[in-house]
């Protein structure tokens, strides 16, 4: 449990925010904190810029009501709970705001603080398995548009290589067979036979970063893993002067996978964290904790971050921003963590930085 709740009230009316501040000093099992918003435009500014785990709102706020607000909370893609008040037991109310979204709904006489505190308690747990609920589905459906990714590189590439080796033959063939060429022939033929090579590398990258490749499983200290990667990266980092922070857990035990595989994956997200900060001023934290019999490893960097639009696409095989990238790194990363059936995900704020989140399991040798 949180160390404290935080809540909006919004409420015409001040004295009921104050009736409710009261109730909320009874309650000694959690701490809480109480802001007061007196309406509808007011509380969209608040919940933009802060952070809070419950709403309660009113339903008569003025010129709207709080179904209206709660409405434009859920078109915000906000999914914080939302605790219906009113002041008479109206059913119609009680209904309509069930099928707006609403967590709860509390006749305002007839709230003590035991009541109160149940009701939040439950909305906030529920929204929490909901959000849990929703990252799961989301974990499948990337996984399983990876799959399809992957399956259609392996067809497009077969299709593609046939045809190239015809090409690649009668090239060979024509070198041989001409007599006296131009040294214009020959540099037209040279720049056929180069781009086949061409064709032919973008190809294997492709199957590269996609491939279900063989994984040699074995038991791994993922704290000296990460070390191992920072050292590949150490160059680049000394190029940026970069500052390393590391918050690893000491008594987490090993986690179970293909020793190579994970530090190209690690490898990877640490090149793109370096590549994304300012000379001078970049931080890059790694941050290791045991969480539900999961190992989780947090990388995060200072650097110009992303919109949420980019961060959809990061995974996708050739996106990239940059002049000169491949825009593989991470679709090799994805890869290679989803054939771990681990989970990586990534939390971006532009001008801001970025943070890739990903799982592991632990041994099953050595069970913490
Ligand atoms: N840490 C990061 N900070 C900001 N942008 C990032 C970060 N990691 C990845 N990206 C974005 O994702 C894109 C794809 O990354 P990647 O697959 O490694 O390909 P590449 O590095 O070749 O561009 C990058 O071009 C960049 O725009
Ligand atoms: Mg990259």
């Amino acid at each position: 449990m949180k160390d404290s709740i935080r809540i909006l009230q919004v409420d015409d009316d001040e004295e009921d925010f104050m009736i409710i501040q009261d109730l909320l000093k009874d309650i000694t099992r959690q701490r809480y904190i109480i802001e007061w918003s007196p309406g509808y435009e007011d509380a969209l500014d608040k919940i933009k810029d802060n952070e809070y785990d419950v709403f309660l709102i009113d339903f008569m706020l003025g010129r709207y009501t709080g179904i209206e607000l709660l409405k434009q909370i859920r078109k915000n893609n906000n999914h914080i709970p939302v605790i219906i008040f009113t002041g008479q037991g109206d059913e119609r109310i009680d209904m309509e705001a069930m099928n707006a979204g609403a967590a709860d709904y509390l006749v305002k006489g007839q709230i003590d603080s035991n009541i109160l505190e149940r009701s939040m308690r439950y909305s906030i747990n529920q929204a929490e398995a909901q959000l849990q609920l929703l990252d799961h589905e989301q974990s499948l459906r990337m996984a399983e548009k990876f799959a399809l990714t992957g399956r259609m590189a392996q067809v497009i590439a077969h299709e593609i290589r046939n045809p190239l080796t015809n090409v690649k033959l009668a090239i060979q063939q024509l070198q041989d067979d001409l007599v006296n060429p131009s040294e214009s022939m020959l540099s037209l033929i040279e720049m056929i036979d180069r781009n086949c090579n061409r064709i032919n590398q973008l190809i294997i990258n492709l199957l590269n970063s996609t491939k279900t490749a063989e994984l040699n499983y074995e038991d791994v200290s993922i704290n000296a893993l990460i070390d191992e990667a920072l050292e590949l990266a150490h160059d680049r980092v000394q190029l940026k002067r970069m500052k390393i922070v590391k918050e690893y857990s000491n008594d987490i035990c090993d986690v179970y996978i293909d020793r190579e595989q994970i530090k190209i994956a690690l490898l990877n997200i640490i090149i793109n964290a370096i590549e994304a900060v300012e000379e001078d001023h970049g931080i890059l934290t790694f941050r290791t904790e045991g969480r539900n019999d999961q190992c989780i490893v947090i990388i995060s960097d200072n650097g110009k971050g992303m919109t949420p639009e980019e961060q959809k696409k990061i995974f996708e095989a050739y996106y990239t921003k940059k002049p000169r990238g491949m825009g593989l790194g991470l679709t090799t990363t994805q890869n290679i963590i989803l054939n771990h059936k681990g989970t990586i995900k990534v939390e971006s704020k532009p001008s801001l930085g970025t943070s890739f989140l990903l799982t592991f399991d632990f041994s099953p040798n050595k069970k913490n």
